[in-house]
């Protein structure tokens, strides 16, 4: 018997800066080359904030798209999820600030710190708190403005980020359609390879530890892309058995957009073919959270993917973390 959901995604929106880093302006900033990044990552360009862009901004655009997408009124909306690493403010949650800017006054609204996998792991809470609590709809929204935590000196990572959000409203499922399986996984044994160690309560900001940089993104890039591929191709396996569908009924994969060689080694492995590989990576970079809900609203907006398309959302990230899910539209 095919599983039907409970929830399922009603509307989705997203929005990213209007400002243009391409590899050549990065040319001028740090010793790289166009044809390097391309060639490595598939990065061609990416949105980026100005300096001191609140991410509330950004995420209460995206939610007006995905609640007008929905149909829906603003005062319909119970609940509030925000996915980043990259918030206003440290307290409180950016997700207020969105309510706040919405004037969505029956939702309680919070973050959530998941990295790169930080969108799913929203849409796996939503999903439960609608189960569980007396709510219909959700605003799940994952968004990033993580270029203000890049260290522009370091080419090793100055090259591969964007900011932008994405968001999707969830409520009741009808027509065997809905959220069918999400399954979300951690291992902190890796912490050591994506980090940020500035910021929280253990390095204050400091004279010396802000000269030291230590506030920005550190990254093991080869460590991460092996651990990637190997983690989300796991945990998309796991949710496909869950939801009982195999890799070759799914319309979509939309898989994080971290790097294009990511991507395509992670859909050899699932045995999926290009046609059914999102890629947006060469016009965003690596959004983190921002990155699955902006592919999916894009995807549904120039009909890729419809009404009755069966989707399946993969990511990784620091943590390490990484989430799968399968969803009938
Ligand atoms: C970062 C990444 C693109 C690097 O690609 P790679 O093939 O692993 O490249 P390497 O790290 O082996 O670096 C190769 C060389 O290029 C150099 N290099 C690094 N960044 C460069 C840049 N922007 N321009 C030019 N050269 C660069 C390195 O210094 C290294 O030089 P060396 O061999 O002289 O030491 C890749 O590892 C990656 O995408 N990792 C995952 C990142 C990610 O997805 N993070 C978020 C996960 S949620």
């Amino acid at each position: 018997m095919t599983k039907t959901g409970q929830n399922m995604i009603l509307g989705t929106g997203h929005t990213v800066p209007d400002k243009i880093l391409t590899n050549a302006d990065l040319e001028k900033i740090v010793d790289t080359s166009d044809q390097w990044i391309v060639e490595r990552s598939g990065i061609r360009l990416r949105h980026i904030a100005e300096k001191g862009a609140a991410l509330s901004e950004l995420a209460t655009e995206a939610a007006r798209r995905a609640i007008d997408d929905a149909g829906l009124k603003v005062e319909d909306i119970d609940l509030i999820v925000l996915a980043t690493v990259t918030g206003d403010m440290k307290f409180p949650a950016t997700a207020c600030f969105v309510q706040e800017n919405l004037g969505a006054r029956n939702a309680a609204a919070f973050d959530i710190s998941a990295a790169c996998s930080g969108f799913i792991y929203a849409l796996q809470i939503a999903d439960g708190l609608l189960r569980s609590q007396p709510y219909r709809h959700a605003l799940v929204i994952g968004g990033e403005i993580l270029t203000s935590m890049v260290d522009w000196q370091d080419r090793n990572t100055c090259v591969l980020f964007g900011d932008g959000a994405g968001a999707v409203v969830l409520g009741p499922a009808r027509d065997g359609r809905g959220i069918l399986s999400t399954h979300i996984g951690s291992d902190g044994a890796y912490s050591h390879l994506l980090y940020n160690a500035g910021c929280g309560c253990i390095n204050m900001p400091t004279v010396e530890n802000v000269q030291e940089k230590i506030h920005t993104l550190r990254m093991e890039g080869k460590e991460v892309f092996r651990h990637a591929v190997v983690a989300m191709s796991r945990a998309m396996k796991k949710a496909l058995k869950e939801a009982d569908v195999s890799s070759e009924d799914l319309d979509l994969v939309i898989s994080h957009q971290a790097n294009l060689r990511i991507i395509e080694a992670l859909a050899k492995r699932l045995k999926v073919t290009e046609k059914q590989t999102y890629v947006n990576v060469d016009r965003f970079g690596n959004t983190s959270a921002a990155s699955i809900p902006i592919a999916l609203d894009e995807a549904r907006k120039n009909g890729i993917i419809k009404e009755g398309s069966l989707v399946g959302l993969v990511a990784f990230g620091a943590g390490f973390t990484w989430a799968a899910s399968i969803l009938r539209l």
